[in-house]
């Protein structure tokens, strides 16, 4: 099955993607993971993306696009994939379609994660990300065993640069001004589901399961 997931930051793209994985056995491709991997190698693209993803903007589309199909290449991707943070604009997600049509491959569903601004906010400033493994955390809604202390692999929990109140808010109104346009091109195709991103994690995960279950999933 390929998935896509769009939602604005702190929708719980994310955490939600890393249960698709598991549960469907696709692999998670996240362009903001991927980004930040070629930020800490120091890699060409690491390097110009860097300032432009501390300050909240979109990397080039040229850039991104060509990074994630790189990694659709790859053989873990055979089995279906779960998009999160690509596409991110009409152009992006134009270019996606043009990439899986020339690869025989299509989308199977869009599902986007609906959470009002002010839950958004609490959710940005209060996550925390392990510096070794990259397993996601959040200090009140999902609190790791011992504090500041990743459970699966002991490393130490650091908050992202773009997670301060003022980026996030830059952030918000990009997705409001690039991305939400996303939601009337998908609609339009009859793949977009809406799931309300209120509530625990585990309800969040029921409502994408039932949105999936007509697509085969
Ligand atoms: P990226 O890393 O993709 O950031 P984002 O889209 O802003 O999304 P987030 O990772 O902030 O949120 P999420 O929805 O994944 O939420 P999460 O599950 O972590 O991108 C970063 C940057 O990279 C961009 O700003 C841009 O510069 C660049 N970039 C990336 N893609 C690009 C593209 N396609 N083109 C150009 N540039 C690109 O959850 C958030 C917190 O909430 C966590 O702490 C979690 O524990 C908690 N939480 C989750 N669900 C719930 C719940 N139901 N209840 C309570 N808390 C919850």
């Amino acid at each position: 099955m390929n998935l896509l997931l769009i939602g604005p930051p702190g929708a719980g793209k994310g955490t939600q993607a890393v249960r698709l994985r598991d549960r469907l056995g696709i692999a998670h491709l996240s362009a903001g993971d991927m980004l930040r991997e070629e930020v800490r190698l120091a890699t060409p693209l690491g390097r110009a993306a860097q300032v432009t993803m501390e300050r909240g903007e979109l990397v080039p589309d040229d850039l991104v696009g060509k990074m994630v199909e790189g990694r659709l290449e790859l053989p873990e991707c055979s089995p279906g994939f779960v998009l999160d943070g690509y596409p991110r604009n009409l152009a992006q997600a134009d270019r996606l379609a043009r990439y899986l049509g020339g690869k025989g491959r299509r989308l199977d569903r869009v599902l986007v994660i609906q959470v009002p601004t002010e839950e958004l906010l609490g959710r940005l400033t209060g996550r925390r990300v392990c510096g070794g493994c990259g397993a996601g955390y959040h200090v009140r809604h999902q609190p790791p065993r011992a504090e500041g202390t990743c459970d699966r692999c002991g490393g130490s929990l650091l908050q992202r640069k773009d997670d301060g109140e003022g980026v996030v808010r830059g952030r918000l109104q990009v997705y409001e001004s690039q991305t939400r346009p996303l939601l009337e091109h998908y609609r339009g195709s009859g793949l977009l589901r809406e799931i309300d991103g209120l509530g625990t994690l585990d309800e969040v995960t029921g409502r994408i399961a039932g949105a999936l279950e007509e697509a085969g999933g």
